[in-house]
């Protein structure tokens, strides 16, 4: 018998304020045509004034708990997947912890960019585990639009805000990749490649700074390796590209998307896309996508799911999972 991290609960949030393509026409030398063309985005959701990423995570949360049937204080811990929390410190994870009403337990944040969740999924896989907590929180949640240069049109109609999050609880499995729970991880990172995906502000600069990105090498970068990692993950836990229901993908570029479910010979009828609809939202892509998958009907219990992301860094990797 092993302790498998078997998801309980699943919910989002997306701010309210949505902007299609057509609007950025109106300040900026681009088209709707390009922009979908080229990335297969339609429109995103971006924060309102003064919501902030905690704010977001929170609902994600509350609505991941609701299907859960859990109250806060029943969860041990909550990792949180952001590159945009509101402050240098505290984490987003603590506020979060506080405006879900949680007196108990712990809760940190996990900076991998775009890979965020697959990292803070592994997290609380290994915490799980290994006993440390019971049921933890998993969430992923961004405000991208507060570090867009939205004058640079090469990455400002890229990015949309939001979150989502999961709801991970300890159960008993045989030890085989029928169990329930997540099956095997594989993550990367490559400190190399900083200079073509990074933001020019942080400590050194004394200002937030806006996300700087070379477009066509992450992208080559993205197909290369998205399809590897996949795999990877796919080998450790005995199963194949053949035994996948979902592949559902960080949401960057429909583009890089279909690369890799044509890599891993997946049809497109088993790659759950929300990018049409929110853009890249970083860490939150994922569980945002595995919740509008679930909401959909097309996610259902016993179904192998395979998540993968890449992101500044580089890092990379991905989770099998059947939920
Ligand atoms: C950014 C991206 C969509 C650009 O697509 P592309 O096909 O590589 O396009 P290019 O970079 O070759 O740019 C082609 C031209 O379009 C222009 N262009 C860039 N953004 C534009 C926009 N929004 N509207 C119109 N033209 C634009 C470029 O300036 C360039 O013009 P030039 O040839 O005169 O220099 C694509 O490279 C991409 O998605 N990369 C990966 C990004 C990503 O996933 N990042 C996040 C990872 S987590």
């Amino acid at each position: 018998m092993v302790t498998r991290a078997i998801v309980r609960g699943v919910g989002h949030y997306l701010p309210a304020r949505v902007v299609e393509n057509a609007e950025f026409e109106a300040t900026l030398e681009t088209s709707d045509e390009w922009i979908r063309s080229r990335s297969g985005i339609e429109r995103r959701h971006l924060a309102g004034e003064g919501e902030t990423t905690a704010d977001m995570a929170i609902r994600a949360a509350r609505a991941a708990l609701d299907d859960a049937g859990l109250a806060p204080d029943e969860v041990d811990a909550i990792i949180l997947a952001t590159s945009t929390a509101d402050l240098t410190f505290p984490s987003a994870a603590t506020m979060v912890q506080a405006g879900l009403g949680m007196t108990r337990g712990f809760a940190f944040d996990v900076q991998a960019v775009c890979a965020g969740f697959v990292f803070a999924l592994a997290n609380a896989n290994a915490m799980i585990a290994t006993g440390m907590a019971r049921r933890v929180l998993v969430i992923g949640a961004e405000s991208f639009s507060r570090i867009m240069d939205w004058t640079d049109r090469g990455t400002c109609v890229l990015f949309g805000d939001g979150a989502g999050a999961l709801l991970l609880e300890a159960g008993a499995g045989a030890g085989g990749s029928d169990d329930r729970g997540v099956l095997a991880i594989d993550l990367h990172s490559d400190g190399r490649h900083k200079d073509i995906l990074y933001v020019d502000g942080g400590t050194s600069t004394g200002m937030t700074g806006h996300l700087r990105m070379q477009g066509k090498e992450v992208f080559r970068h993205a197909v290369e390796k998205l399809a590897d990692t996949a795999h990877a993950a796919l080998d450790k836990a005995g199963l194949s590209g053949a035994d996948v229901d979902w592949l559902v993908p960080h949401q960057a570029n429909l583009r890089i998307i279909k690369a890799t479910a044509q890599r891993m010979q997946l049809p497109m009828e088993r790659v759950i896309v929300t990018v049409q609809d929110h853009g890249n939202t970083s860490a939150a892509s994922i569980p945002l996508a595995l919740s509008v998958g679930k909401a959909e009907g097309r996610i259902r219990p016993g179904d192998l799911v395979v998540t993968e992301a890449i992101g500044g860094g580089l890092a990379w990797g991905a989770v099998v999972l059947r939920w």
